[in-house]
This record gives C-alpha cells, sequence and structure tokens, in this order.
C-alpha cells in the first residue's frame, strides 16, 4: 500500500476524545507543538502542522487510528492495545507502552443477574460490544460459544432494552457501568495507550521513524 503524503513527511494519527488530553504532554515532552487549530475545536482541519516541517498530525477516531497506520497511510499513532488486539493487524508494531489511557475490557451483566450468576459455568453467551473478535477469541479460548452483537457506543444500554444480558467494553472509573446498574463479572484485558508504528515505514526510514520513537520512549522515561 503506498503511503498518501510525500516521503519526507511523516503522519502521526491521534485518537480523538480523552486520549487526546492524556497524550498531549508526551507530545510537548517529545518536542512536537502542533499548529493552534489543533487544540480549537470548532477548526474543520482534519490535518496539521507541527513545529517540526516533516511531521503532521490527524486526528481520528480510536479504531481508525489502527487503520491508518496498518496501511501505512500514518507512519505513527497513538492506540489503546484494545483496539490493537480487535484488529491484530501485522502491519502494525507496538513498541513503546506510553502509560496513559489506563483501563480495562471487560464483560459486565446486570447487578440482579449477577447475584446468582456463575461465569465460570457458562456455555454461551450473548454480547453487545465494539470488540466482537476478542470477545469471540476470549470466549472461545475457555470453551464457551460466544455470541457478539456489534454496536459502537453505549454498549451499555443494551442490558436494560432487552438486547441481551451481556456486554463487554472499556471501563475506566466503573461510572457509566454503575449508572446503568450494570456490574462488572471478568476482566478481559488491561488496557493502555501504545505509541504504534507502521513496519515498512520503521524499516524504510529508521531514522526519521526510529527517531520520534526514541523522542517518546524518552519522555515516558522522564515521567
Ligand atoms: C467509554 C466506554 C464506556 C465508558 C467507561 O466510552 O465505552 O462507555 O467510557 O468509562 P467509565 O468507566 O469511566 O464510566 P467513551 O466515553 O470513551 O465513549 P464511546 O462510547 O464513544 O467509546
Amino acid at each position: 500500500m503506498s503511503p498518501a503524503v510525500s516521503d519526507s513527511k511523516l503522519v502521526m494519527a491521534l485518537p480523538k476524545g480523552r486520549i487526546l488530553k492524556e497524550v498531549m504532554p508526551l507530545m510537548h515532552a517529545a518536542g512536537i507543538e502542533p499548529e493552534p487549530d489543533f487544540s480549537d475545536e470548532n477548526s474543520r482541519k482534519l490535518r496539521f502542522a507541527t513545529n517540526h516541517p516533516d511531521l503532521e498530525l490527524i486526528r481520528v477516531r480510536s479504531f481508525d487510528v489502527a487503520t491508518f497506520v496498518a496501511f501505512g497511510a500514518a507512519q505513527l499513532g497513538v492506540a489503546g492495545n484494545d483496539v490493537l488486539m480487535e484488529f491484530d493487524y501485522p502491519e502494525i508494531y507496538a513498541p513503546l507502552d506510553l502509560d496513559i489511557g489506563h483501563c480495562r475490557l471487560s464483560v459486565a451483566e446486570p447487578v440482579e443477574l449477577s447475584a446468582g450468576d456463575d461465569p465460570k459455568r457458562w456455555s454461551h453467551v450473548r454480547v453487545a460490544t465494539k470488540y466482537p473478535h476478542v470477545t469471540q477469541k476470549y470466549f472461545a479460548d475457555r470453551g464457551v460459544q460466544a455470541e457478539c452483537i456489534k454496536l459502537n457506543g453505549a454498549m451499555e444500554l443494551a442490558p436494560t432494552l432487552g438486547l441481551c444480558r451481556r456486554i463487554v467494553d472499556l471501563v475506566s472509573t466503573g461510572a457509566t457501568l454503575k449508572a446503568n446498574g450494570l456490574v462488572e463479572v471478568e476482566v478481559i484485558a488491561k488496557v493502555t495507550s501504545r505509541l504504534v508504528v507502521n513496519r515498512a515505514a520503521l524499516k524504510t526510514r529508521p531514522d526519521q521513524v526510529g527517531g520520534w520513537l526514541e523522542k517518546f520512549r524518552k519522555a515516558v522515561d522522564a515521567r
């Protein structure tokens, strides 16, 4: 897959939303200052210049970071291991844990159901999730057949509205589960955000791509 920008310029894909706030101090520590529009929520721009003429930023949905990097449209990115596990793109190399975006991917169900429920006895589960591949694999590995209903957000609504009894979703503070009468019953994976690179870009442009990796590594170590 050929890169969408000229060979001299690198594109770094960052996820919109709460991770973006956590990643900015590391960006500054790595010496990256985005143009002012980057922090202007009213700006309709999608590509942003930085203080480095050879580095541009894009702001996309968290799942799309992985896609841009896997296809070489962005050479660098920040993605959670939840997203990386779901896609499992061989083209992505995730060498650096940024120690931000801490949360977990968990199975949850209504409080009333959990009172008399034993997850060890499940043989078939029906779950609403944004992570059908991770969910299926997790349950298959323990001999449970999982039927996944793909949703893109607001998973917590599914049990209340009778779509299914259980969900697999990210849990951070647990406030969203609590507000919807749900309780976490199993943790599938601990999640943090990683600095990811396109493997081919790292091979063909080791100084540029590897140079940024090193700067982020130092920024993480210095925290
Ligand atoms: C995530 C996740 C949960 C919520 C958990 O959604 O899908 O709904 O955060 O956080 P909590 O445990 O601190 O309440 P997010 O707000 O990122 O939006 P999304 O539904 O668009 O993914």
